[in-house]
């Protein structure tokens, strides 16, 4: 069981992302649960104002730090359980597979969503927090860097996928340091295009070979770096 509490601005982004699929079904057995929080429920001005203009001028507003720590403080304490704090930013250390299989371990995840040009400074003093990047682009908000992990850390938890071999195959995983082979389904021919011969063998050894170089040679056509990070 995980569980996840998301501070951010726009709650209202997340609805039909919890609402579908498999987070539905795990939040509703009981693998994982998100909490939203609307950080501007800690907003203290009466135009519940959560951001305010850079010092030192330029573009953009900055998300205010005494709004902000008081909300994650207040989050924290909300359960008994230890949390890690991860604080979305492009600045941040590159999120992958890696990272997502260590917090899958976790038990409690609190995930800080930036909005207009991030969070003040201050905040990463004053709080320990782990911040993170999707990717080098910029994104408006983090909801959907929260949503791209939410999703990948929730396929790692036991019993969240109906087979539990799904994942521990999936490219990049540890137990799989290639890229996941190809695969097919019915029909077995399609405008003259069949499928590989060994998969509709019922040779398990043979299949598992086949799958094997497969990956091994997708990986060296698509991502050969992932083949140079093993040597
Ligand atoms: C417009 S961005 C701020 C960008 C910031 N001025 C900079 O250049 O580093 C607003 C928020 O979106 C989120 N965000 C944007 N790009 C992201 C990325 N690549 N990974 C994770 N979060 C991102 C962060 O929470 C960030 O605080």
């Amino acid at each position: 069981m995980i569980r996840f509490d998301v501070l951010t601005l726009f709650p209202a982004i997340f609805d039909g992302f919890l609402s579908e699929s498999i987070l539905e079904d795990a939040i509703n057995s009981g693998k994982l649960s998100i909490h939203l929080h609307n950080m501007r429920n800690w907003a203290t001005d009466k135009h519940a104002s959560m951001d305010d203009r850079p010092f030192g001028g330029g573009p953009g507003m900055v998300l205010k730090v005494s709004c902000v720590v008081p909300c994650i403080e207040a989050v924290q304490q909300m359960t008994t359980q230890k949390a890690d704090i991860i604080m979305f930013s492009p600045q941040g250390k590159k999120y992958n597979q890696k990272l997502a299989e260590q917090l899958a371990t976790k038990e409690r995840l609190i995930l800080l969503c930036g909005r207009y040009e991030g969070f003040d400074e201050r905040v990463t003093e004053l709080v320990e927090v782990e911040e993170v990047s999707i990717g080098d682009y910029v994104l408006n908000g983090g909801e959907v860097a929260a949503m791209v992990l939410i999703e990948s850390v929730m396929r790692l938890v036991p019993g969240v996928l109906g087979d539990c071999d799904s994942s521990r195959f999936d490219s990049f995983s540890s137990g799989n340091r290639l890229l996941d082979c190809g695969h097919y389904t019915r029909p077995r021919e399609f405008r003259g295009l069949g499928v590989p011969e060994v998969l509709l063998n019922g040779n398990h050894a043979e299949i598992a070979k086949w799958r094997e170089a497969n990956s091994l040679q997708r990986t060296a056509s698509k991502r050969p770096d992932l083949l140079e990070d093993q040597n």
